[in-house]
Parts: C-alpha cells; sequence; structure tokens
C-alpha cells in the first residue's frame, strides 16, 4: 500500500536528517543560491529546506500538502530567519505569482499523479529567467545494483515486484523534459548526482531505520513480514561497522523564459 503523508504516524520520516555535502556541491554547480528566493515543494521535514538556507538564499519557503509533515519542519526549522513553511499542492502552491528565483523539488514528482501541472505551477511561480530544479530517480537510477555503499539497490534484488512499481512512478528523461517544454521552460539540461543519503555509526542503525520504513516510500510496498525479512537479507550483505549510504539521482533543470 503507498505510503499516507497525511497519517500523523508518517509525519517524521522525512525529519532527522541533514543535507550532505555531495548535494550541496552539486547544487552550486546548476545555481547561485546567495541572495535567492527559493521554493522547496514537497518540502518534508524541511531537510533541503534548511540547506538552501546555508547556502545563503535570502528567503526559503518550504510548501507540502501534510500537515503533520509540515508541523514538524516547522517545529524543526521554522525559526531560521527568512525560512517559511505554507500548507499548499505542488499544482496549486497559493503563493505568489512571479516571486521566486528558485523552485525546486527533491523526491517529489515520483508522487504526483500530473507532472504537466506541477510545472505549470513552477513556470507562473517563477521569476523570468528562473530556475526549475526537479531532482528524482529516474528509472535508470533505481537500476543502480546494490552495493555497501548503495543498499537500496539490494531492494529489487531481494523483492523483483518493487522495480516494477518503481518504474511505474519513477519519471523518464522524456517525460520531464516533455512536462518542462510544455510548461514554458528552456535551456532544459540534466545531471547525475550520487547523493550522500545519510552516514551511519552502525549497519544496525541503518538497519533499524529500514525496520521502520523511515524516508523511504517504496518500503510502504512491503508487508511486516516482508519488511523483517528484508532486514535479515540486508544483515548478510552488508559488512559490520559504518554505512554510507548514497542513492544515484537525476538533476533536471530548466529556466522560466522571458
Ligand atoms: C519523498 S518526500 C520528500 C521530502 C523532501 N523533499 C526530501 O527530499 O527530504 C515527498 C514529500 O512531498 C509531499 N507531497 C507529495 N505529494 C504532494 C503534492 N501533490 N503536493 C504537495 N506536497 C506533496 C509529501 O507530503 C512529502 O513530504
Amino acid at each position: 500500500m503507498p505510503i499516507d503523508f497525511h497519517d500523523t504516524v508518517n509525519r517524521r520520516t522525512y525529519s532527522g536528517r541533514e543535507a550532505d555535502a555531495s548535494w550541496r556541491a552539486a547544487i552550486v554547480e546548476l545555481v547561485d543560491p546567495v541572495g535567492a528566493d527559493v521554493v522547496d515543494v514537497g518540502c518534508g521535514g524541511g531537510t533541503y529546506t534548511r540547506a538552501w538556507h546555508d547556502l545563503g538564499a535570502a528567503t526559503v519557503t518550504g510548501v507540502d500538502f501534510s500537515e503533520p509533515i509540515l508541523a514538524e519542519a516547522r517545529a524543526s526549522h521554522g525559526d531560521l530567519p527568512g525560512v517559511a513553511f505554507s500548507r499548499g499542492e505542488a499544482a496549486a502552491t497559493g503563493l505568489d505569482t512571479g516571486s521566486a528565483d528558485v523552485v525546486f523539488e527533491r523526491a517529489l514528482v515520483h508522487h504526483v499523479p500530473d507532472l504537466a501541472t506541477v510545472a505549470a505551477e513552477a513556470a507562473r511561480v517563477l521569476r523570468p529567467g528562473g530556475t526549475y530544479l526537479i531532482q528524482d530517480r529516474s528509472p535508470d537510477d533505481v537500476a543502480r545494483p546494490g552495493s555497501p555503499d548503495h543498499p537500496r539497490g539490494w531492494l529489487f534484488e531481494v523483492f523483483p515486484r518493487l522495480l516494477d512499481v518503481e518504474n511505474a512512478r519513477r519519471p523518464t528523461d522524456i517525460a520531464v523534459a516533455q512536462a518542462m517544454a510544455s510548461a514554458g521552460f528552456d535551456s532544459f539540461t540534466s545531471t547525475s548526482l550520487w547523493e550522500v543519503r545519510r552516514q551511519y555509526a552502525d549497519r544496525e542503525v541503518y538497519l533499524a531505520e529500514i525496520g521502520t520504513r523511515t524516508g523511504r516510500s517504496i518500503l510502504h510496498e512491503l508487508s511486516d513480514a516482508e519488511l523483517d525479512r528484508l532486514v535479515d537479507e540486508l544483515r548478510q550483505r552488508l559488512p559490520v561497522g559504518p554505512v554510507v549510504e548514497q542513492d544515484r539521482w537525476t538533476l533536471w533543470l530548466a529556466v522560466r523564459g522571458a
């Protein structure tokens, strides 16, 4: 069953994590965050809302449609200067037209039913010359094999049916390019990123996170018994000791015309 973002049980699933230096380095190669007005749509617990603030953005507005998740974001990051959180739909944020320099959407678009309307909303909110930046996993990113620093890849080795779930929901290059073009964006580019998701002091800390489905909506597709089996399988594959978990992502960028 897909994750229910509105269930208070899941309110902390995207909290308690910091954006890694690998993400920050990739972002500053693509866009100048200093002094920018940034909108972080599908902000979750606000991990990247804070990161844009730390990179020097003038304002960062985190938007999410889940009130319980937004409440956690506010509690963790709401007191940062220039940072605000607002409840809204990705396709209807409620933000002012032409109010942002950057619209950022990380791990959002595989959850939305109609990417074209989400892209059109980004175009509306951006100023002319503003940057639309989507970060998600393409089917090619998802298919990367598992390894000790990419244990997510093993999920699909243990439960191949999860790959069907991913392939049905993950955006392709063509789908993103078409949505951006239909919304009037130009200068379309895409790049790959291996982002360190989190560093764990010990394998068991990582496995405990897997066992609670934290931050990984795909694990909501498994029964509790299947999740227990997954944890056992991952324990067999991971060496004892620290885990540095990396995931392969795609960053799609387009610029709003004048
Ligand atoms: C996988 S989480 C990503 C959170 C955050 N961007 C990150 O990378 O840590 C997806 C987030 O998007 C939100 N979301 C999903 N569909 C949405 C929609 N249609 N409109 C607004 N927010 C949505 C969910 O509530 C959730 O917080």
